[in-house]
């Protein structure tokens, strides 16, 4: 794992748009893994910001996010598929039809989380798949406890899940409570992983990641194993890891 420590949530949001656009703007075909939450809005902006700037094209660019919330459509402003239309894709010219989401609203989900990682496949696998992390390790809506093998699955959230995420919305009662998420193994294919982190509410996390075992219970830590993962964190995150140079091994 390598580690650019950045000091602010700003800083950490430029780092990794430009990391991101020197993969657009040198790449013929690229397919990306996004992620939603907080952490990577400011990235959004940033490449937003320079596509009106430098005119930077994503007419090459395929895209598969990492999870939606079972029964919320694709409009609901809640949805991940919302936020996604909203913060990036409205705002650039990746072509709708290359955007991929998962459907929380599919008829048959089992379905859907198959055919997920069979379309990933069909585009040659993920080239870089951005990441945030939950406070409890998890990567995507992969929650403790999730087997290391999962592919594309539906999951039932945890309750510290559901009340980090209540903030979206009017009441803790409206959360869904289920999600379908692409799993640990569909994310370790990604041939390069970008996870970011900012902030006091990572703290533990990244101790964890860091310092702790690989395990099925802190599921970010599966990444120890993966070749190619840079961590992109500010100081307040990384604020208890001891040892920093343990990270750029
Ligand atoms: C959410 C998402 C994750 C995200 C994480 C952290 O529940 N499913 O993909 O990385 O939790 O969110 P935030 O960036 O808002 O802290």
């Amino acid at each position: 794992m390598k580690l650019i420590e950045v000091k602010d949530y700003q800083e950490m949001s430029q780092v990794a748009a430009d990391y991101l656009l020197s993969k657009v703007k040198t790449s013929q075909d690229l397919t990306l893994g996004l992620a939603t939450g907080g952490t990577p809005k400011g990235l959004y902006e940033a490449l937003i910001l320079d596509h009106h700037e430098n005119k930077t094209s994503y007419q090459h660019v395929s895209s598969f996010n990492l999870d939606e919330y079972i029964g919320l459509s694709g409009t609901h402003p809640n949805s991940y598929s919302h936020y996604m239309e909203e913060n990036l894709f409205k705002h650039i010219d990746i072509e709708s039809k290359n955007t991929n989401i998962p459907s929380g609203k599919a008829p048959d989900l089992e379905h859907e989380c198959e055919e997920y990682d069979k379309k990933i496949d069909s585009y040659g696998g993920i080239d870089l798949q951005v990441l945030g992390i939950g406070s409890n390790g998890h990567i995507g809506f992969n929650e403790p406890g999730t087997s290391f093998d999962s592919n594309t699955h539906i999951v039932e959230l945890a309750q510290s899940t559901l009340k980090a995420n209540a903030r979206y919305f009017d009441s803790i009662d409206e959360v869904p409570t289920h999600a379908i998420t692409m799993g640990i193994a569909s994310i370790m294919k990604s041939k390069e992983i970008l996870l970011l982190a900012s902030g006091q509410s990572k703290q533990n996390a990244l101790k964890t990641l860091v310092e702790g075992d690989i395990s099925e219970n802190f599921p970010a830590s599966i990444l120890n194993r993966h070749a190619n993962v840079t961590v992109i964190a500010d100081e307040e995150a990384l604020a208890m890891v001891k040892g920093l140079e343990l990270l750029n091994r």
